[in-house]
């Protein structure tokens, strides 16, 4: 159910007495939502562990500076990765194991917008192994940090209630790719990936969210200074600021009502910024009957074979 800003913030209120000790990693935390959410994370719980991920060392730094204001009681740390290659998002992990003998939130916002296809590795676009491939291999390098964790969950913003139809010899997006087929595909296979992934940990809870319209760096990383910042400009009517989005997603990182399948929840859950439910049920149940989770699943542990 969606929540009102007031519910939530007085939800955040509970998180210094209730989640004390927080270890949170977040993948895309020098910018954007990402950033916002840590330091609005920091800033809700006693005595945060964050740890950052990102490619801008000089914006590493200062999210760090950022986040010891906010909260002096913290312990806060900056990884250098390009998350577009599998061996850099394997190596953070690697530094990172004995760190995190136990690891609560996995929030991940990496990935942008782009009006053509970028070949990466392997020649797959670099946003869709940013949207997807290396958020899953996160997943898959840290489930046992995360199983270690009393209610650990993992965040993945992107588009959550966009999925769409789509078709398995074009999983990579090398046979088609379009603007919003790209979003799309990327948007499906989290979800799909989400739902395997909960049946196989049922100690994890899942989130797919929708961010909404945040106003963040992206329209300008992406559309460049000038015309990013008209788009920006527009869309300021509908949309919200980082630090408010930072808030909301706070309360979906650690909301009680989205629990793992051992807890007798969903375990996957596609939701809102703001709580509300977006699964597309026609959508998700065509994907389910034709054995999406299962089969997405085997091309992802086959791709990140021709990726690593
Ligand atoms: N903002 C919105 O209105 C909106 C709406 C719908 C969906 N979304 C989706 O939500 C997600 C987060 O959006 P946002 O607005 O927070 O984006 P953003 O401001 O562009 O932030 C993206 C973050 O990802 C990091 N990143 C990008 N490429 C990377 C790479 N190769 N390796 C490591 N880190 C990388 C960036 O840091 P570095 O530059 O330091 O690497 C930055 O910290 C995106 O996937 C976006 O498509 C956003």
């Amino acid at each position: 159910m969606a929540q009102t800003l007031t519910q939530i913030r007085n939800w955040n209120a509970t998180l210094k007495a209730a989640r004390p000790n927080m270890v949170a990693l977040f993948v895309g935390g020098t910018g954007g939502i990402g950033r916002s959410t840590a330091v609005k994370l920091a800033g809700a719980v006693a005595t945060p562990t964050i740890f950052i991920v990102g490619r801008n060392e000089k914006e590493g730094a200062e999210v760090l500076e950022e986040l010891k204001s906010t909260n002096n009681n913290g312990t806060y740390s900056f990884l250098s990765a390009d998350a577009s290659h599998l061996r850099e998002v394997d190596a953070v992990c690697q530094k990172l194991k004995p760190e995190l003998s136990s690891l609560d939130l996995l929030f991940m916002t990496i990935g942008g917008l782009s009006f053509s296809k970028i070949e990466g590795d392997n020649n797959i676009d670099v946003n869709h192994i940013l949207r997807y491939y290396s958020r899953m291999r996160f997943i898959q390098n840290l489930i046992p940090a995360l199983e270690a964790s009393k209610s650990p969950r993992v965040v993945s913003i992107l588009g959550g209630g966009k999925e769409i139809k789509i078709e398995e010899d074009n999983f990579d997006l090398k046979k088609s790719w379009s603007f919003t087929g790209g979003a799309g595909y990327a948007s499906t296979m989290v979800s799909v990936a989400h739902e395997k992934l909960a049946s196989e940990n049922p100690s994890i809870s899942f989130i797919h969210g929708f961010p909404g319209v945040v106003s963040t760096p992206l329209f300008k990383k992406f559309l460049g200074p000038i015309f990013g910042s008209i788009v920006g400009f527009l869309s300021t009517p509908v949309s919200m600021s980082s630090s408010e989005s930072g808030e909301w997603h706070t309360y979906l990182s650690t909301a009680e009502q989205f629990k793992s399948k051992d807890a007798s929840g969903n375990g996957s859950y596609i939701l809102n910024y703001d709580g509300k439910d977006l699964t597309n049920e026609a959508i998700m149940t065509e994907l389910r009957e034709k054995d999406f989770p299962t089969i997405v699943w085997k091309h992802t542990l086959d791709t990140f074979e021709k990726l690593a």
